[in-house]
Protein backbone atom coordinates (compact mmCIF):
# COMPACT_ATOMS: atom_id res chain seq x y z
CA UNK A 1 0.00 0.00 0.00
CA UNK A 2 0.97 3.42 -0.44
CA UNK A 3 1.90 5.42 2.73
CA UNK A 4 2.26 9.32 2.88
CA UNK A 5 4.25 10.65 5.65
CA UNK A 6 3.24 14.28 6.44
CA UNK A 7 5.60 16.54 8.37
CA UNK A 8 4.38 20.10 9.68
CA UNK A 9 7.48 22.75 9.59
CA UNK A 10 7.62 25.75 10.61
CA UNK A 11 11.44 27.19 11.22
CA UNK A 12 12.27 23.61 11.28
CA UNK A 13 15.30 24.10 8.93
CA UNK A 14 18.05 22.61 11.20
CA UNK A 15 15.90 19.62 11.76
CA UNK A 16 14.26 18.61 8.57
CA UNK A 17 17.03 17.20 6.55
CA UNK A 18 17.76 14.64 9.48
CA UNK A 19 14.41 13.71 9.63
CA UNK A 20 13.92 13.21 5.79
CA UNK A 21 16.93 10.86 6.17
CA UNK A 22 15.52 9.04 9.35
CA UNK A 23 12.22 8.66 7.62
CA UNK A 24 13.70 6.91 4.82
CA UNK A 25 16.16 4.94 6.66
CA UNK A 26 13.44 3.15 8.76
CA UNK A 27 11.46 2.51 5.66
CA UNK A 28 14.24 -0.29 4.73
CA UNK A 29 12.31 -2.05 7.68
CA UNK A 30 8.86 -1.35 5.77
CA UNK A 31 9.69 -2.20 2.16
CA UNK A 32 6.19 -3.98 1.60
CA UNK A 33 4.78 -0.49 2.08
CA UNK A 34 5.99 2.33 -1.09
CA UNK A 35 6.78 5.82 0.81
CA UNK A 36 6.10 9.32 -0.34
CA UNK A 37 6.85 12.55 2.28
CA UNK A 38 4.75 15.50 2.00
CA UNK A 39 6.48 18.20 4.03
CA UNK A 40 3.73 20.98 4.65
CA UNK A 41 5.59 24.13 5.46
CA UNK A 42 4.16 27.55 5.96
CA UNK A 43 6.96 30.07 4.49
CA UNK A 44 9.02 29.75 7.45
CA UNK A 45 11.15 32.26 7.51
CA UNK A 46 14.24 30.61 8.28
CA UNK A 47 13.87 29.50 4.54
CA UNK A 48 13.10 25.91 5.67
CA UNK A 49 11.31 25.02 2.29
CA UNK A 50 15.05 25.50 0.47
CA UNK A 51 16.39 22.67 2.14
CA UNK A 52 13.38 20.50 1.01
CA UNK A 53 13.83 22.02 -2.55
CA UNK A 54 17.18 20.46 -2.57
CA UNK A 55 16.79 17.46 -0.72
CA UNK A 56 14.12 16.84 -3.91
CA UNK A 57 16.53 17.34 -6.23
CA UNK A 58 17.80 13.59 -5.19
CA UNK A 59 14.92 12.08 -4.14
CA UNK A 60 11.90 12.74 -5.83
CA UNK A 61 9.36 11.26 -3.45
CA UNK A 62 9.80 13.59 -1.21
CA UNK A 63 7.51 16.83 -1.98
CA UNK A 64 6.73 20.23 -0.43
CA UNK A 65 3.61 21.96 -0.20
CA UNK A 66 3.93 25.39 0.83
CA UNK A 67 1.20 27.88 2.16
CA UNK A 68 0.42 31.04 4.26
CA UNK A 69 0.67 29.87 8.43
CA UNK A 70 -2.75 29.40 9.52
CA UNK A 71 -1.55 26.97 12.62
CA UNK A 72 -0.79 23.30 12.95
CA UNK A 73 -4.04 21.75 12.43
CA UNK A 74 -4.66 23.79 9.11
CA UNK A 75 -1.39 22.50 8.02
CA UNK A 76 -2.15 18.96 8.49
CA UNK A 77 -5.37 19.43 6.62
CA UNK A 78 -3.28 20.61 3.79
CA UNK A 79 -1.08 18.02 3.95
CA UNK A 80 -3.67 15.42 4.13
CA UNK A 81 -5.41 17.16 1.14
CA UNK A 82 -2.87 16.58 -0.80
CA UNK A 83 -1.52 12.80 0.27
CA UNK A 84 -5.01 11.69 -0.63
CA UNK A 85 -5.73 13.85 -3.52
CA UNK A 86 -2.35 14.09 -5.41
CA UNK A 87 -0.11 11.10 -4.05
CA UNK A 88 -3.45 8.62 -3.71
CA UNK A 89 -2.44 7.69 -0.28
CA UNK A 90 -3.55 4.71 1.62
CA UNK A 91 -1.97 5.46 5.03
CA UNK A 92 -1.43 8.14 6.17
CA UNK A 93 1.09 8.91 8.60
CA UNK A 94 1.68 12.18 10.55
CA UNK A 95 4.76 13.48 12.72
CA UNK A 96 6.41 16.14 14.41
CA UNK A 97 9.09 16.93 12.69
CA UNK A 98 11.82 18.73 14.85
CA UNK A 99 12.90 15.05 16.15
CA UNK A 100 10.65 14.72 19.21
CA UNK A 101 8.98 11.49 17.29
CA UNK A 102 11.98 9.30 16.80
CA UNK A 103 11.08 7.81 13.42
CA UNK A 104 13.04 4.47 14.53
CA UNK A 105 9.46 4.09 15.75
CA UNK A 106 7.55 4.06 12.07
CA UNK A 107 7.80 0.17 11.45
CA UNK A 108 5.59 -0.25 15.09
CA UNK A 109 2.60 2.48 13.44
CA UNK A 110 2.87 0.40 9.99
CA UNK A 111 2.54 -3.01 11.98
CA UNK A 112 -0.49 -1.93 13.78
CA UNK A 113 -1.85 -1.22 10.62
CA UNK A 114 -0.68 -4.25 9.17
CA UNK A 115 -2.51 -5.92 12.03
CA UNK A 116 -5.91 -4.32 11.58
CA UNK A 117 -5.75 -1.13 13.23
CA UNK A 118 -7.58 1.72 11.37
CA UNK A 119 -5.94 4.13 13.53
CA UNK A 120 -2.31 4.16 14.81
CA UNK A 121 -1.94 6.59 17.86
CA UNK A 122 1.89 6.93 19.22
CA UNK A 123 1.36 7.27 23.17
CA UNK A 124 3.78 8.59 25.63
CA UNK A 125 1.34 6.99 28.63
CA UNK A 126 1.52 3.21 28.35
CA UNK A 127 4.36 0.88 29.01
CA UNK A 128 6.89 1.71 27.62
CA UNK A 129 6.30 5.02 26.23
CA UNK A 130 7.85 7.80 27.91
CA UNK A 131 8.11 11.92 28.11
CA UNK A 132 11.65 13.46 29.02
CA UNK A 133 13.20 12.61 32.69
CA UNK A 134 14.52 15.79 32.52
CA UNK A 135 11.22 17.59 32.03
CA UNK A 136 10.56 20.06 34.91
CA UNK A 137 7.58 18.74 36.95
CA UNK A 138 5.20 21.72 36.26
CA UNK A 139 5.91 20.40 32.57
CA UNK A 140 4.93 17.15 33.30
CA UNK A 141 2.05 18.19 35.50
CA UNK A 142 0.54 20.27 32.58
CA UNK A 143 1.01 17.43 29.68
CA UNK A 144 -0.94 14.63 31.88
CA UNK A 145 -3.69 16.72 33.21
CA UNK A 146 -4.41 17.71 30.03
CA UNK A 147 -5.19 14.72 28.80
CA UNK A 148 -6.45 13.51 31.52
CA UNK A 149 -8.95 16.21 30.95
CA UNK A 150 -9.69 15.41 27.48
CA UNK A 151 -9.38 11.49 28.74
CA UNK A 152 -12.48 11.51 31.15
CA UNK A 153 -13.99 14.26 29.63
CA UNK A 154 -14.37 13.03 26.55
CA UNK A 155 -15.05 9.28 28.46
CA UNK A 156 -12.68 7.16 25.61
CA UNK A 157 -10.21 5.96 28.42
CA UNK A 158 -9.02 3.02 26.51
CA UNK A 159 -6.88 6.05 24.60
CA UNK A 160 -4.30 7.39 26.80
CA UNK A 161 -2.86 9.84 24.39
CA UNK A 162 -4.75 12.74 23.31
CA UNK A 163 -2.82 15.61 22.32
CA UNK A 164 0.49 13.71 20.61
CA UNK A 165 1.17 14.30 17.03
CA UNK A 166 2.69 10.84 16.17
CA UNK A 167 0.17 8.67 14.63
CA UNK A 168 -0.89 6.70 11.69
CA UNK A 169 -4.18 5.85 10.15
CA UNK A 170 -5.90 4.98 6.57
CA UNK A 171 -6.89 7.11 4.34
CA UNK A 172 -10.83 6.35 4.28
CA UNK A 173 -11.27 8.03 8.01
CA UNK A 174 -9.17 10.85 7.18
CA UNK A 175 -11.20 11.77 4.14
CA UNK A 176 -14.31 10.93 5.76
CA UNK A 177 -14.13 13.40 9.15
CA UNK A 178 -11.52 15.88 6.82
CA UNK A 179 -14.48 18.32 5.99
CA UNK A 180 -15.44 18.66 9.65
CA UNK A 181 -11.88 19.28 10.94
CA UNK A 182 -11.36 23.08 9.40
CA UNK A 183 -13.01 24.36 12.51
CA UNK A 184 -9.35 23.89 14.40
CA UNK A 185 -6.90 25.29 13.35
CA UNK A 186 -4.25 25.02 15.80
CA UNK A 187 -2.89 22.40 18.68
CA UNK A 188 -6.46 20.89 19.37
CA UNK A 189 -6.69 19.51 15.90
CA UNK A 190 -4.73 16.28 17.19
CA UNK A 191 -7.64 15.61 19.45
CA UNK A 192 -10.82 16.76 17.40
CA UNK A 193 -9.47 14.30 14.91
CA UNK A 194 -8.85 11.44 17.22
CA UNK A 195 -12.38 12.31 19.01
CA UNK A 196 -13.90 12.59 15.54
CA UNK A 197 -12.24 8.92 13.94
CA UNK A 198 -13.48 7.23 17.33
CA UNK A 199 -16.71 8.81 16.43
CA UNK A 200 -16.76 7.36 12.73
CA UNK A 201 -15.66 3.76 13.89
CA UNK A 202 -12.32 3.31 13.44
CA UNK A 203 -10.33 0.50 15.24
CA UNK A 204 -7.83 2.42 17.78
CA UNK A 205 -4.37 1.20 18.77
CA UNK A 206 -1.93 2.52 20.74
CA UNK A 207 2.11 1.97 20.55
CA UNK A 208 4.32 3.36 22.72
CA UNK A 209 6.85 6.35 21.77
CA UNK A 210 9.93 8.05 23.41
CA UNK A 211 9.48 11.64 23.30
CA UNK A 212 12.52 13.54 23.57
CA UNK A 213 13.07 16.89 23.88
CA UNK A 214 13.60 19.39 20.32
CA UNK A 215 17.56 20.38 20.04
CA UNK A 216 17.19 23.08 17.71
CA UNK A 217 14.47 25.75 17.23
CA UNK A 218 12.34 26.37 19.55
CA UNK A 219 7.95 25.50 20.38
CA UNK A 220 5.52 27.42 18.54
CA UNK A 221 2.85 26.21 20.97
CA UNK A 222 0.83 29.08 22.37
CA UNK A 223 -0.12 27.42 25.87
CA UNK A 224 -3.33 29.84 27.18
CA UNK A 225 -5.20 29.17 23.52
CA UNK A 226 -4.59 25.51 23.57
CA UNK A 227 -5.74 25.32 26.97
CA UNK A 228 -8.56 27.24 26.39
CA UNK A 229 -9.40 25.39 22.60
CA UNK A 230 -9.37 21.83 24.82
CA UNK A 231 -11.38 23.05 27.42
CA UNK A 232 -14.16 24.53 24.23
CA UNK A 233 -13.52 21.41 22.47
CA UNK A 234 -14.58 19.04 25.55
CA UNK A 235 -17.22 20.60 26.90
CA UNK A 236 -18.81 21.17 23.41
CA UNK A 237 -18.89 17.21 23.28
CA UNK A 238 -20.15 16.91 26.61
CA UNK A 239 -22.89 18.95 26.02
CA UNK A 240 -23.40 17.69 23.10
CA UNK A 241 -23.70 13.95 23.71
CA UNK A 242 -26.12 14.86 27.14
CA UNK A 243 -28.72 16.59 24.79
CA UNK A 244 -28.60 13.29 22.41
CA UNK A 245 -30.14 11.26 25.36
CA UNK A 246 -33.08 12.00 26.87
CA UNK A 247 -31.75 12.01 30.10
CA UNK A 248 -30.10 15.26 29.07
CA UNK A 249 -33.34 16.53 27.38
CA UNK A 250 -35.21 15.94 29.87
CA UNK A 251 -33.32 18.28 32.26
CA UNK A 252 -33.58 20.90 29.95
CA UNK A 253 -36.91 20.73 30.01
CA UNK A 254 -37.23 19.98 34.06
CA UNK A 255 -34.75 23.22 34.35
CA UNK A 256 -37.34 25.16 32.14
CA UNK A 257 -40.19 23.81 34.52
CA UNK A 258 -38.61 24.87 37.32
CA UNK A 259 -38.17 28.12 36.73
CA UNK A 260 -42.33 28.76 35.68
CA UNK A 261 -42.35 27.06 39.38
CA UNK A 262 -39.73 28.94 40.99
CA UNK A 263 -41.52 31.77 39.45
CA UNK A 264 -45.04 31.25 40.06
CA UNK A 265 -44.35 30.00 44.02
CA UNK A 266 -41.94 33.50 44.87
CA UNK A 267 -44.46 35.78 43.03
CA UNK A 268 -47.62 34.02 45.02
CA UNK A 269 -45.21 34.29 48.22
CA UNK A 270 -45.25 38.20 47.35
CA UNK A 271 -48.88 38.35 47.44
CA UNK A 272 -48.61 36.53 50.81
CA UNK A 273 -49.88 33.07 49.92
CA UNK A 274 -48.11 30.75 52.27
CA UNK A 275 -45.31 29.08 50.45
CA UNK A 276 -46.92 24.85 50.19
CA UNK A 277 -50.28 26.46 47.99
CA UNK A 278 -47.50 28.33 46.35
CA UNK A 279 -45.26 25.27 45.16
CA UNK A 280 -48.48 23.63 44.70
CA UNK A 281 -49.83 26.57 41.85
CA UNK A 282 -45.86 26.19 40.19
CA UNK A 283 -45.76 22.87 40.41
CA UNK A 284 -48.94 22.21 38.09
CA UNK A 285 -48.06 24.96 35.77
CA UNK A 286 -44.17 23.25 35.57
CA UNK A 287 -46.27 19.88 34.63
CA UNK A 288 -48.10 21.21 31.48
CA UNK A 289 -45.01 22.48 30.36
CA UNK A 290 -43.11 19.36 31.05
CA UNK A 291 -45.43 17.58 29.29
CA UNK A 292 -45.64 19.39 26.14
CA UNK A 293 -41.51 19.71 25.91
CA UNK A 294 -41.11 15.97 26.69
CA UNK A 295 -43.82 15.00 24.49
CA UNK A 296 -41.87 17.37 21.52
CA UNK A 297 -38.74 16.40 22.06
CA UNK A 298 -37.43 14.53 24.97
CA UNK A 299 -39.00 11.71 24.29
CA UNK A 300 -40.33 12.53 20.50
CA UNK A 301 -39.20 8.88 19.05
CA UNK A 302 -42.24 7.65 21.43
CA UNK A 303 -44.66 10.90 21.21
CA UNK A 304 -48.02 10.01 22.56
CA UNK A 305 -50.46 9.97 19.58
CA UNK A 306 -53.19 12.51 18.97
CA UNK A 307 -56.03 10.21 20.72
CA UNK A 308 -53.91 8.98 23.57
CA UNK A 309 -52.84 12.64 24.63
CA UNK A 310 -55.16 13.49 27.27
CA UNK A 311 -55.69 10.07 28.95
CA UNK A 312 -51.53 10.45 29.00
CA UNK A 313 -52.09 14.20 30.62
CA UNK A 314 -54.19 12.45 33.14
CA UNK A 315 -51.89 9.68 33.79
CA UNK A 316 -48.75 12.38 33.29
CA UNK A 317 -50.79 14.49 36.00
CA UNK A 318 -51.04 11.67 38.36
CA UNK A 319 -47.43 10.17 38.22
CA UNK A 320 -46.19 14.64 38.63
CA UNK A 321 -48.95 14.92 41.63
CA UNK A 322 -45.88 12.20 43.34
CA UNK A 323 -43.38 15.42 42.56
CA UNK A 324 -45.82 17.71 43.51
CA UNK A 325 -46.54 15.81 47.23
CA UNK A 326 -43.19 14.91 47.64
CA UNK A 327 -41.89 19.02 47.27
CA UNK A 328 -45.25 19.82 49.41
CA UNK A 329 -44.06 17.15 51.88
CA UNK A 330 -40.32 18.34 51.91
CA UNK A 331 -41.70 22.23 52.11
CA UNK A 332 -44.23 21.29 55.15
CA UNK A 333 -41.96 18.93 57.27
CA UNK A 334 -38.66 21.36 56.63
CA UNK A 335 -40.69 24.48 57.44
CA UNK A 336 -42.28 22.58 60.22
CA UNK A 337 -39.51 22.26 62.08
CA UNK A 338 -37.44 25.32 61.31
CA UNK A 339 -39.74 27.88 60.25
CA UNK A 340 -41.36 28.81 57.24
CA UNK A 341 -37.89 30.66 55.89
CA UNK A 342 -36.40 27.75 55.37
CA UNK A 343 -38.58 26.69 52.87
CA UNK A 344 -35.87 27.44 49.68
CA UNK A 345 -34.13 25.16 51.25
CA UNK A 346 -36.91 22.13 51.37
CA UNK A 347 -37.80 23.32 47.63
CA UNK A 348 -34.40 22.52 46.44
CA UNK A 349 -34.17 19.12 48.32
CA UNK A 350 -37.93 17.77 47.29
CA UNK A 351 -37.46 18.97 43.46
CA UNK A 352 -34.51 16.88 43.99
CA UNK A 353 -35.98 14.03 44.90
CA UNK A 354 -38.48 14.95 42.64
CA UNK A 355 -36.46 14.71 39.32
CA UNK A 356 -35.34 11.22 39.71
CA UNK A 357 -39.17 9.67 40.57
CA UNK A 358 -39.97 11.84 37.68
CA UNK A 359 -37.60 10.64 35.39
CA UNK A 360 -38.25 7.24 36.12
CA UNK A 361 -42.14 7.74 36.00
CA UNK A 362 -41.71 9.30 32.37
CA UNK A 363 -39.42 6.84 30.69
CA UNK A 364 -41.48 4.15 32.22
CA UNK A 365 -44.69 4.53 32.36
CA UNK A 366 -45.92 7.67 30.17
CA UNK A 367 -43.08 7.00 27.16
CA UNK A 368 -42.85 3.53 27.57
CA UNK A 369 -41.19 2.21 24.50
N1 LIG B 1 3.27 24.07 8.85
C1 LIG B 1 3.15 24.35 10.15
N2 LIG B 1 2.37 25.41 10.52
N3 LIG B 1 3.79 23.59 11.06
C2 LIG B 1 3.64 23.90 12.36
C3 LIG B 1 2.86 24.97 12.82
C4 LIG B 1 2.19 25.77 11.84
O1 LIG B 1 1.48 26.72 12.13
N4 LIG B 1 2.93 25.01 14.17
C5 LIG B 1 3.73 23.99 14.55
N5 LIG B 1 4.17 23.32 13.45
C6 LIG B 1 5.04 22.15 13.40
C7 LIG B 1 6.39 22.36 14.03
O2 LIG B 1 7.33 22.90 13.12
C8 LIG B 1 6.76 20.94 14.47
O3 LIG B 1 7.30 20.21 13.42
C9 LIG B 1 5.40 20.35 14.83
O4 LIG B 1 4.43 21.12 14.14
C10 LIG B 1 5.12 20.39 16.35
O5 LIG B 1 5.25 21.73 16.76
P1 LIG B 1 6.06 22.18 18.08
O6 LIG B 1 6.01 23.67 18.12
O7 LIG B 1 7.37 21.50 18.16
O8 LIG B 1 5.05 21.62 19.17
P2 LIG B 1 5.36 21.16 20.67
O9 LIG B 1 6.55 20.26 20.69
O10 LIG B 1 5.30 22.31 21.58
O11 LIG B 1 4.02 20.31 20.90
C11 LIG B 1 4.01 18.91 21.05
O12 LIG B 1 2.98 18.59 21.95
C12 LIG B 1 1.68 18.93 21.51
C13 LIG B 1 0.72 18.62 22.61
O13 LIG B 1 1.00 17.40 23.23
C14 LIG B 1 3.76 18.24 19.68
O14 LIG B 1 3.95 16.84 19.86
C15 LIG B 1 2.37 18.49 19.14
O15 LIG B 1 2.14 17.68 17.96
C16 LIG B 1 1.37 18.15 20.23
O16 LIG B 1 0.05 18.46 19.77
MN1 LIG C 1 8.10 20.02 19.46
Amino acid sequence: MKAVVILPTYNERDNVQTLLDGVRNAWKKIPHHSLDIVVVDDLSPDKTADVVVEYHRKQKNVYLVSGKKEGLGKALLRGMRYAIDKLDADIIVQMDADLSHDPGSLPLFLRAIDDGGDFVVGSRYIDGGSIPNNWAIHRKIYSMAGNAIVRFGLGYLRVHDWTGGYRAYKREFASRIMSEMSLYEGYVFQIAFLDKAIHAGARVVEVPIQFSDRRFGHSKIAPYQYIRDILWYVGKERIQVLLAGSFGKFLVVGSIGFIINTVVLEGLVLFHFHPTIGSIVGAELAIISNFVLNNAWTFRSQAIDRGLRLRKFIQFNATSLGAVVIQAVSIAIGTAFFGVNAYRVFYIVGVAIGLVWNYTMYSRVIWKQ
